[in-house]
């Protein structure tokens, strides 16, 4: 379903585009009444999100924070109004190419934003393919390919890698004394990519993986994974689960007995926008990602207050992400003075991005359009995530086989 906002207003170009086709015979001023040339046409938003299944959590946080990053602009970017075209990815590859089709091919979007899935995101960019427009702003899929072997000019990421995210948490683990681990996830490119990160992290801090266990995405049921995790005894569990069923998970570790066995650890997605919902079983979990509750910053405190006001719901981190794809919309349409077509103009800005007001404190985007950021180890303490240093500093994806770099 595509929902359309309402407004037409004809701009300048279409004005004489009228004029051209009527071969100027209604050039006579009775044939403006009806038309104000002051105010442009809407620009045009193209949105691929999950608005259902376990990453519906996501895909709302995200629209949400970029909405209110657009109405602290009076819903305008660069005098523009926004016309937004909204699809559900059902966090379904499969559908990506024609979601993709549809929002450039027939409603010529100026800009696409999306998704959350990094196989949904595979296959997006795979659709761009080289088409140098619409400007393209992923909002959270972390898949590594898409700032590494398949980045293009016209794409841009406002969240992290899958080995940025996974790699600190990698080292956490090793830090807090455990030796072997299992690691345990859905079998998709986030997942597999993250297993891999941490692996790596852990591996290099002298830690053995004893084994790799995965279930389909998005099945929810663990009782076998979790029976055989039991029996291998392994000294924490390495893993990623987000939305829905990261909730599930997190419970069912707990409820089978394994919180008192053994660590469990990983990208902080396994608790992110879910700790009130797994009460007591997240109590204690020490992850690392990009945003903590209780940031000491005038930025964040400003954002979650007003997310909270608009939403009556507490930010996280795909919150902010939302809201900083916002932020880089405004970069880049100002700084090509709302005119979309001029490409060059809005890839240089987001280029030399520098979100120095993000709620997750200041980064900058790297040169494979990835951005470079703080990395919090955090606690869960009384439903909030708690900070407890910064694991990585500055931490930057390496961009390998990224033409752009
Ligand atoms: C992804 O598919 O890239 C993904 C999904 C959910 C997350 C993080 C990454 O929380």
């Amino acid at each position: 379903m595509t929902r359309k906002g309402p407004i037409y207003r004809p701009t300048r170009r279409t004005l004489l585009g009228q004029l051209i086709a009527t071969g100027g015979a209604v050039m006579g001023a009775s044939a403006f009444p009806r038309f104000s040339i002051a105010k442009p046409s809407p620009v045009k938003i193209g949105v691929i999100l999950p608005y259902s299944g376990t990453y519906a959590l996501l895909g709302n946080a995200i629209t949400d924070g970029m909405k209110l990053r657009l109405d602290q602009q009076g819903g305008e970017i660069a005098g523009r109004e926004i016309e937004w075209h909204v699809l559900d990815s059902e966090m379904a590859p499969p559908k990506a190419p024609a979601n993709t089709r549809k929002l450039i091919g027939r409603e010529r979007v100026d800009f696409l934003i999306g998704p959350v899935h990094s196989g949904v995101a595979q296959a997006m960019v795979k659709t761009l393919g080289n088409r140098q427009s619409p400007l393209m702003i992923i909002p959270n899929a972390g898949s590594n390919v898409l700032t590494r072997g398949i980045c293009r000019p016209n794409v841009f990421r406002a969240s992290f890698s899958n080995w940025q995210a996974a790699f600190p948490a990698g080292k956490v683990m090793a830090a807090d004394g455990h030796k072997t681990a299992v690691t345990f996830t859905w079998k998709y490119a986030a997942g597999l990519q993250m297993m891999e990160a941490g692996r790596e992290a852990f591996e290099q801090s002298g830690g053995t993986i004893l084994k790799d266990i995965t279930v389909p995405f998005p099945d929810v049921n663990f009782d076998a994974a979790i029976t055989e995790i039991a029996s291998l005894k392994p000294d924490a569990v390495f893993a990623f689960f987000s939305g829905g069923g990261a909730v599930k998970f997190v419970k069912d570790f707990q409820a089978a007995g394994l919180r008192d066995h053994m660590g469990l650890y990983g990208p902080g997605f396994l608790t992110e926008g879910v700790a009130d919902a797994q009460g007591d079983a997240a109590e204690g979990l020490r992850t690392t990602l990009h945003y903590a509750d209780g940031l000491d910053l005038p930025a964040d405190r400003a954002f979650r207050a007003a997310y909270k006001a608009k939403t009556g719901r507490e930010a996280n981190v795909f919150a902010v992400q939302g809201y900083d794809t916002g932020s880089l919309l405004i970069r880049a349409l100002e700084a090509a003075e709302g005119d979309p077509s001029r490409m060059d103009d809005m890839i240089g800005a987001l280029e030399t991005a520098e979100l120095v007001d993000s709620p997750r404190g200041s980064w900058k985007m790297s040169p494979a359009h990835n951005p470079v950021q703080d990395f919090y180890l955090r606690e869960v303490r009384g439903g909030q995530h708690k900070v407890l240093g910064i694991a990585e500093k500055a931490l930057a994806d390496p961009g390998d086989g990224c033409s752009l770099v």
